[in-house]
């Protein structure tokens, strides 16, 4: 019988090698990655005995590719082992730790492999796993060697003693659930397997086997203070080499000064090559970063100033790969990140591949590397249990801290320490941060969990709301649960490691937590939840390519698309959040008062002033440009606020009489190539309206009287022609507008709620009956000049409702006039007109904002000009459909199509949605493949709508987004073309 007792035991491992920092180790490495032999068994009674004898027959084994995740392959097509399952908080399985289900799958892994030529068997061989969730137990040549859990972190072992020259064979048995899961409920997905890398490596006995490189920058002086320890159970003396920075041959070990060095940081990421020679032992490449991070004064400060983190929460994830990724999706992570002004990464919640690492040293991120430890499950039976107070974990979180500080000790972009997520309180949590403090005094300690944060170097929070925000930045929260920490917390610089959630349609109110954030300087800024959708790629059985979330692998227990809460699509495609996020980030804060005829630039910066940028400016009468040029600002310091005068072509331009809006748009863009982005690249704008155009006049419903009341007796029949309307003149329906055949049109107060809608909100609208309305005509007035339909519009059961008038007159306007009635219970979803049209609408031109989506709460990336856009680009294909794709304050817009060009003036301004599907199909569908077009096209010309917020997890929307039921006029004309 095979022993797998390891599995349920509290234990992190055994016969493993202690941890040390990723870049170290080998001067032979061999990468075992590749297709390795597989045999995939759904519970410990289906292992095969005997598996890792070298000569074990695996011919009736399968292929699977290392790394990998093993529920994930064959997609987009047939899995072929097991099923993805996905929980946020609760456990898939029995709260009954250490034990797990006996159903418990298992993934038996073979490989041959000859180690090469200048392999030196003189010295050690290591096997090295990167990542493999979530526990193993590993043979080299039929030697068992040890097993390990910790899915997120690197294991080694040594294997010096059992691999030979010619063939070897290495077989790993992973389990897919163990005791470590209890410490990985993080809100993801469920998945196994080895999934990152596997190397072998060479060693020579007197080879430095670990390095930690300690690199202060002194902002006082601009000295760099280098001492790089070297460790080995034989090490030589090593010695310290950096070129640049004239050291040669410098002894390890001992601190060596030098009086000038440019500081790392993420706005400019200096790293200086260096080499750790230890003779024979071989040498160990790395990069140096000098920088000094630190809490002064209440605040975050690197190199001495003041930090402010426009950061995003990163899972690793890939639609097909799962958890596993190359480097170049990493690289993509880093580079759209840098392309949308995000400067800082929390890596919830475990350490990533630590190649991402390497690659925000290079480009410039700070990191929050967090733990792998998560017990968020245990909150749902009280916290019964929880492992962070049990003493018999506590190995198994000093190991897990331990793995992660040793491997990512020498990335300079690691500035804090997280000791994991959602693990609620307990002694084992105080030993981690106490381990921390002994090794390593150059990075600050976070961990949310605490509330009272007597171990923690910040006071960090998630999804706080906006009042006890702005209360935390005076420094005036209440007094949490020990009021004996009171003191120190109060003291602490305060960040949100998530706010802002990104789920569906979303995040509104970003512009509200930024002006907080500026507000205080105790507030160190905060991390949007969370970067990626972790969408999986599906495919419907007509071929139609989808991404699948919680409950589509038929799992008993899941949440559903709670993991669809991303920044960017699975496939990387951002999302209006993300490009909100850009904006709302913008490191140049420009604002500009035409009246003075003058432009003001803040830097939000730490530490670069805005010589990167070159500044420009563009006037735009009605769309059309006026006129161009460049802008001479001055270099403004970080932290300071320059200030300059409209140039001569400008002042030209905005003096002029406009004909129609006149804008000026003035941005801030890469004056050179960096290594994110090429010159050019826009970083900030912002936008005024010049010049004195007479406002609009005023246009009024004509009194109902002006149009000849008909009597009821004698009501009108037939069609009527008001401008490009054909009205029934019975009814009062509309039949046909311009070139476009009207299936149907109604007064809409429906959205399909988006996922920050849910649930409380749009419970309430479905209490209310949002979704039910129904329509009574009153009357219908129809003259030769005019029609008047007047309807009450209410919910089945409810004395609340709307009453309104729809008046259409001869030159082609169309007053709506919308009372509420009664009382409301709550908000609305929105309130407008929708046309069905039944015909195809290809391409929409629009003069208002855009060119992307936007709400009330989430305008800051739009723009005021003049947009053509195909109708089919105007949807956001949400992973989970919902609203989406509302234009606003369009002053005028042009539908065009074969039947023709209908144009749509609002009075001054409407919002506008197009779309091939309904509110009421949005509202069903539960995947994009739901929404089949039925032929119509929907044209919703809006008055209002209700704030996106991010209350999927998160405070309730601002007072100030919500539309509260009142009188609104909407004026629209319409004019075939
Ligand atoms: C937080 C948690 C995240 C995620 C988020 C909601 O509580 O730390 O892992 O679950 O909520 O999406």
């Amino acid at each position: 019988m095979t022993d797998v007792s390891y599995v349920e035991s509290f234990s992190p491992g055994d016969g493993y090698l202690p941890a040390r920092a990723s870049q170290a180790g080998g001067i032979v490495r061999v990468s075992l990655d590749g297709t390795w032999k597989f045999r995939y068994g759904r519970g410990l009674g289906e292992l095969t005995p005997g598996f890792e004898a070298p000569d074990f027959d695996d011919a009736g084994f399968d292929d699977l590719a290392v790394p990998s995740m093993w529920q994930l392959a064959g997609l987009p097509g047939t899995r072929r082992y097991g099923a993805p399952a996905y929980t946020n908080v609760v456990y898939p399985f029995p709260v009954d730790p250490p034990r797990v289900p006996g159903d418990n799958p298992g993934g038996e892994y073979r490989r041959h492999f000859e180690l090469p030529p200048d392999w030196d068997f003189g010295g050690s061989a290591v096997l090295r796993f990167d990542g493999v969730d979530s526990c193993f137990a590993v043979f080299v040549n039929g030697a068992a060697v040890g097993h390990s859990k910790g899915s997120r972190l690197i294991r080694e072992f040594d294997v010096t003693d059992h691999v030979r020259a010619g063939d070897n064979v290495v077989a790993v048995r992973v389990h897919q659930w163990s005791a470590g899961s209890y410490l990985e409920d993080q809100d993801m997905w469920w998945l196994s397997g080895i999934f990152r890398g596997v190397t072998i490596l060479n060693e020579r006995p007197d080879a430095v086997r670990d390095f930690f490189v300690h690199a202060d920058y002194d902002p006082a002086s601009g000295a760099g203070l280098l001492r790089v320890d070297a460790a080995g159970p034989a090490p030589g003396p090593a010695t310290v080499s950096v070129p640049e920075l004239g050291l040669a041959g410098a002894a390890a070990g001992a601190e060596h000064r030098i009086p000038a060095v440019e500081p790392w940081s993420d706005e400019a990421p200096r790293l200086y090559s260096a080499l750790l020679d230890s003779g024979p032992g071989g040498e160990i490449a790395f990069r140096i970063g000098f920088r000094r991070i630190e809490v002064r004064d209440g605040q975050i400060r690197l190199n001495g100033r003041p930090v402010r983190f426009r950061g995003v929460n990163r899972h690793e994830w890939h639609p097909e790969t799962g958890r596993s990724l190359d480097e170049a999706t990493m690289r993509a992570d880093v580079l759209l990140m840098k392309r949308h002004n995000v400067n800082a990464v929390r890596t919830s919640h475990y350490p990533p591949d630590s190649r991402f690492l390497g690659l925000c040293d290079e480009y410039g991120l700070l990191v929050i590397d967090e733990c792998d430890l998560e017990t968020h499950g245990f909150a749902l039976v009280g916290w019964r249990g929880n492992p962070s107070g049990d003493p018999r974990w506590l190995p198994a979180y000093l190991d897990r801290i331990q793995r992660t500080v040793e491997r990512d000790k020498n990335h300079p972009s690691v500035i804090m320490w997280s000791l994991g997520n959602e693990s609620g309180t307990g002694a084992n949590l105080e030993r981690m941060a106490e381990w921390i403090r002994g090794r390593d005094t150059s990075r600050l300690i976070h961990y949310e969990g605490e509330p009272d944060a007597f171990y923690t170097d910040v006071y960090s929070r998630m999804y706080t709301g906006y009042a006890e925000l702005d209360a935390i930045g005076r420094r005036q929260e209440p007094v949490t649960a020990d009021g004996g920490h009171d003191a120190h917390r109060r003291a602490l610089p305060m960040m949100l490691c998530e706010y802002g959630h990104a789920m569906g349609n979303g995040p509104g109110g970003l512009a509200d937590y930024a002006d907080i954030f500026d507000r205080h300087p105790r507030l160190s800024g905060g991390f949007i939840w969370e970067w990626i959708d972790h969408g999986i790629a599906q495919v419907t059985a007509g071929g139609e390519p989808y991404f699948g979330y919680g409950g589509d692998f038929g799992e008993p227990v899941h949440d559903g698309n709670f993991v669809i809460d991303g920044l960017v699509f699975p496939d990387r495609t951002p999302s209006p959040g993300l490009l909100e996020a850009k904006a709302v980030f913008a490191p140049a804060g420009i604002a500009i008062d035409p009246g003075a005829g003058t432009i003001t630039v803040r830097n939000r910066h730490h530490t670069a002033s805005t010589a990167a940028y070159r500044f420009g400016w563009r006037v735009e009468d009605g769309g059309d440009l006026v006129a161009e040029g460049d802008l001479e600002m001055p270099d403004v310091p970080a932290g300071g606020t320059g200030e300059a005068g409209f140039p001569a072509a400008l002042l030209d331009a905005a003096s002029a009489e406009p004909e129609d809006e006149r804008w000026l748009t003035v941005t801030a863009a890469l004056a050179a190539d960096t290594p994110w982005a090429p010159a050019g690249h826009e970083i900030a704008f912002a936008q005024a309206r010049l010049g004195s155009l007479a406002p609009e006049p005023e246009l009024r419903p004509p009194p109902g009287l002006d149009i000849a009341p008909r009597s009821a007796s004698a009501p009108r029949t037939g069609q009527i022609t008001l401008g490009s309307a054909v009205l029934d003149a019975g009814t009062g329906e509309l039949r046909r507008l311009g070139p476009y055949p009207v299936h149907a049109a109604a007064l809409d107060f429906w959205r399909a709620p988006t996922d920050n809608d849910a649930p409380q909100v749009a419970r309430a609208w479905r209490g209310a009956g949002l979704d039910r309305l129904t329509r009574k005509t009153l009357t219908v007035q129809c003259g030769d000049d005019g029609l008047c339909l007047r309807q009450r519009i209410a919910p089945a059961g409810a004395d609340f409702g709307f009453l309104a008038s729809l008046t259409w007159t001869a030159d082609g306007l169309l007053f709506i006039q919308v009372a509420p009635e009664g009382t409301w219970p709550g908000p609305l979803p929105k309130i407008g007109l929708r046309l069905v049209l039944d015909a195809a609408v290809e391409e929409v031109t629009w003069f208002g904002r855009g060119p992307g989506e936007a709400y009330r709460d989430t305008y800051q990336a739009t723009r005021v000009g003049q947009f053509t856009r195909p109708a089919a680009s105007l949807a956001t294909p949400y992973i989970r459909p919902q609203e989406n794709g509302n234009r606003m304050h369009a002053r005028r817009l042009a539908l065009s199509g074969p039947s023709g060009d209908l144009a749509v003036t609002g009075y001054p301004h409407v919002d506008f949605t197009v779309r091939r599907w309904s509110p009421e199909q949005l509202t069903t569908a539960r995947h994009t493949p739901d929404l089949v077009p039925d032929g119509f096209t929907y044209v919703h010309l809006d008055a209002a709508h209700q704030g996106i917020g991010s209350a999927s997890c998160g405070p309730p929307l601002q007072p100030g987004h919500t539309l509260t039921p009142h009188p609104v006029a909407l004026t629209l004309g319409f004019t075939a073309s």
